[in-house]
């Protein structure tokens, strides 16, 4: 049975790649809402207020990437324990930050994730497009999001 064998390599290489990404944008989103609750100073709301578009996004994206492997027929591990073993996203400082500081740490967990993003993205070139087309999507999200965090401090 070659197609049902092809079936099975197409949805373990989805697996594989699409993991790590999972694991960034579940961590994402949970760093992402501690800077929403401890975010103080210098444009306070605007930032309060945009971090939680920022979770929103890594929630949803999180979403399609979990249901993406899931579609195919194999389980993911969206458990905090294992995220927090598995992401590549910094640690984040604990307590209440001054917003540049704030600002800067998001921007570097949307660093780091978005290295996992488009590492995802160049490997499922040759696997599946349709899971490749989901992660570009994602990557357009974050880099966006990075832009308006990074304006904060941008010369
Ligand atoms: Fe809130």
């Amino acid at each position: 049975m070659p197609a049902a064998k092809d079936t099975l390599n197409r949805a373990s290489g989805v697996e594989k790649h699409l993991t790590p990404v999972l694991h960034d944008l579940i961590a994402l989103a949970v760093n992402a809402k501690q800077a929403h609750w401890h975010v103080r100073g210098a444009n306070f709301m605007g930032v309060h207020e945009f971090l939680d578009e920022v979770v929103a996004h890594a929630n949803d994206a999180a979403d399609e990437v979990a249901e993406r492997v899931v579609a195919l027929g194999l389980p993911v591990d969206g458990r905090i324990g294992t995220v927090a073993k598995r992401t590549s996203n910094p640690e984040m400082s604990p307590g209440f930050q001054q917003s540049k500081i704030t600002v800067a740490e998001v921007v570097a967990q949307l660093d780091a994730t978005l290295d996992t993003v488009k590492a995802a993205v160049k490997s499922l070139d040759d696997i599946d497009l349709v899971s490749q087309d989901i992660v570009i999507a994602i990557a357009q999200q974050l880099d966006k999001d990075r832009w308006f965090l990074f304006s904060h401090y941008a010369e």
